[in-house]
């Protein structure tokens, strides 16, 4: 007895049911995956990428990680954007950040010393980047929600400046979409529009021009 019975019940519940609807589905599934966005979340439990876009198995790639980041030294997050692109074809990448993420929060308290901490580096980082437009705000739950979005924009350039897409050239056109998840409502804001107007950083440490 390992303790966890109940989700492996779950589970042939869940197929079961999936295959009276739609009988042959995970057969279907078995021979190969043709995924039409690769999603880059946190890996915050509230924030399941397929349920909350309604994606069956096999629509959508996914990688999640505390904070939803886009490093340039994580070889994880690269592999998946290469595979994703140059494997499966992907043509959408979705990098989804969310409110109230701990990791942002996080980011803005004084560090713990944990391991935890250095990941969060990155979004300390962030944060002393764009500490004005951050002070702005009249309170902390408002610069944490300000924090969160600039975060996302932030990995939206990291990804478009990632020697992956760069690889492409113009012979693919990918898109990298910037969206925001709120826990507290269920639903996505799309931030992508935004992200060209942020002197967001990039790799080259160059700061364009307001
Ligand atoms: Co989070």
């Amino acid at each position: 007895m390992s303790g966890l019975e109940h989700l492996l019940a779950n589970n042939r519940a869940w197929r079961d049911q999936v295959e009276r609807e739609r009988p042959g589905f995970f057969a279907s599934l078995a021979g190969q995956q043709r995924p039409g966005y690769l999603w880059i979340g946190c890996a915050d439990s509230r924030v399941p990428a397929n349920q909350i876009i309604g994606l069956d198995p096999g629509q959508v790639f996914v990688h999640r990680n505390v904070a939803n980041l886009v490093v340039h030294s994580d070889l994880n997050c690269l592999a998946v954007l290469d595979f994703a692109i140059h494997t499966l074809g992907v043509q959408d990448v979705i990098v989804c950040g969310h409110y109230g993420c701990g990791g942002v929060t996080a980011a803005l308290a004084p560090g713990s010393g944990r391991v935890i901490d250095h990941w969060i580096r990155h979004v300390r980082d962030i944060a002393k980047f764009y500490r004005a437009e951050l002070e702005a705000e009249r309170s902390l739950e408002a610069r944490v929600r300000r924090l969160c979005e600039l975060n996302v924009a932030v990995q939206v350039v990291h990804v478009r400046e990632s020697p992956v897409l760069h690889a492409l050239g113009a012979s693919r056109d990918v898109r990298v979409h910037g969206w925001i998840y709120d826990v507290a409502d269920g639903l996505l804001r799309d931030l992508t529009h935004t992200v060209d107007a942020l002197r967001a950083i990039e790799p080259s440490g160059r700061i364009p021009p307001r």
